[in-house]
């Protein structure tokens, strides 16, 4: 078991990151970051053990504070350069099971290190059986997938919403879907809901947010019982959504549901940005044109000045394939280096046949006759529940 513990290694200090890791070796899951990445990616990673490394510029105790605050079971050693006592005492008073002082303590820290280890390992035991007790478990962890383009009208709002469905009727797991186009929404219409009610309702709450508050506020599609938080779809409510009230709603939705599907516009504020960076994969979705293949380079290029991570957590969705496409399948796998995780067909007779009835393009589990476009989500989504 000490082999699935999963560390993360928090400092500014490139060389002193480079040597723990080096001491910790026998790892596998081991993560490096800073501590102004901290905030954005700790939730997302949620490591069993951190090594805090002491920072010339950022409060060590606070950290742990934000830390025990977001992440209450992880586990917390510092390591610090000097025998500062002020420094020591207030990271001691925030929580931390042992500290070192390198590198004079650098055989201790060798020599600790499998109790520390034990010392996980018995607290994750612990903590699985309380969640098997409490029938709590599974929960706690669910998976965010943001859909997203650069481009406009490329299918974002279409498979996001299609994938959702889909994923309720073809699985046991608890699905909840977001439309984060806060001001003109879009979803509605293809999950055939009609409501005044949306995500913005949680405002007043969103402090102590928990599962029951968005249960309130949430619609539910009669077909599928998928669970959708809708858009305030107005530009005056977008604009006072309060920094930090996406991750809020992000993490406590990942805490009750399985799967949380995230519909994205294409422009990029503080409210998609910390969607993308909650994010455990980002799902981009990609036609096969030129316009759309320089779109996601200028992303990529976005993606990096703004610090979101993409290896190992973007995948390419090929949307509207068709025998007239300027470009080939096969030859993005040549221009793009992400991996592509599925292909969806052009399906202009279906799709619209549903748009204009408003009607969903699922209605219960083991369908028969399904659209070309439909057939293409059940074929992904199955093949990634098996
Ligand atoms: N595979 C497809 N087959 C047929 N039509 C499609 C397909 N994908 C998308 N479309 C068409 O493109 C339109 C736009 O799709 P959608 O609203 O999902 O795009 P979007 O990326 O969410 O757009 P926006 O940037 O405005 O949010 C749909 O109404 C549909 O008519
Ligand atoms: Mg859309």
């Amino acid at each position: 078991m000490s082999a699935d513990i999963k560390i993360l290694l928090a400092g500014d200090q490139e060389q002193s990151k480079t040597h723990l890791r080096g001491v910790l070796n026998s790892f596998e899951k081991v993560d490096m970051i800073s501590y102004r990445d901290l905030k954005a990616e700790l939730d997302r990673l949620a490591p069993d053990l951190i090594f805090l490394i002491e920072s010339d510029k950022e409060s060590s105790a606070d950290a742990i504070e934000y830390i025990h605050a977001v992440n209450p079971m992880a586990l917390v050693v510092f390591i610090a350069f000097s025998q500062n006592f002020d420094v020591l005492k207030s990271v001691m008073r925030a929580g931390i099971i042992d500290f070192f002082i390198l590198p004079d303590e650098n055989a201790m820290l060798y020599g600790r290190l499998d109790s520390i280890v034990q010392m996980v390992v018995q607290r994750k035991k612990q903590l699985m059986e309380t969640a098997v007790s409490s029938q709590s478990f599974k929960r706690g962890r669910g998976k965010i997938y943001s859909f997203y383009s650069g481009k406009g009208g490329s299918g974002k709002t279409l498979i996001s919403s299609a994938f959702a469905q889909t994923l309720k009727f073809e699985s046991t797991a608890q699905v909840i879907f977001i439309d984060l186009n806060l001001h003109y929404g879009g979803a509605e219409a293809f999950l055939s809901i009609v409501s005044n009610r949306s995500f913005a309702d949680l405002m007043p709450v969103i402090d102590e947010l928990n599962e029951s508050h968005i249960r309130n506020v949430s619609q539910v599609e009669k077909l599928s019982k998928l669970e959708v938080l809708l858009s305030p779809r107005d530009a005056e409510v977008a604009e006072h959504l309060p920094e930090g009230f996406i991750a809020r709603l992000l993490r406590t939705c990942r805490r009750s549901y399985d799967f949380v599907v995230v519909d994205l516009p294409v422009a990029m504020n503080i409210h998609s940005y910390a969607a993308l960076e909650e994010s455990d994969k980002i799902f981009y979705i990609l036609n096969l044109d030129t316009p759309s293949i320089n779109t996601l380079k200028q992303v990529e290029g976005l993606f990096r000045r703004l610090g979101i991570e993409t290896e190992g957590r973007l995948e390419i969705l090929i949307n509207q394939v068709g025998k007239e496409n300027e470009i080939k399948p096969n030859d993005v796998k040549n221009i793009i280096s992400y991996p592509i995780a599925a292909k969806f067909p052009r399906d202009f007779k279906g799709v619209q046949a549903h748009i204009n009835k408003s009607e969903p393009f699922r209605k219960e589990p083991n369908e028969k006759k399904l659209i070309p476009f439909a057939k293409g989500i059940r074929k992904w989504v199955v093949q990634m529940v098996e």
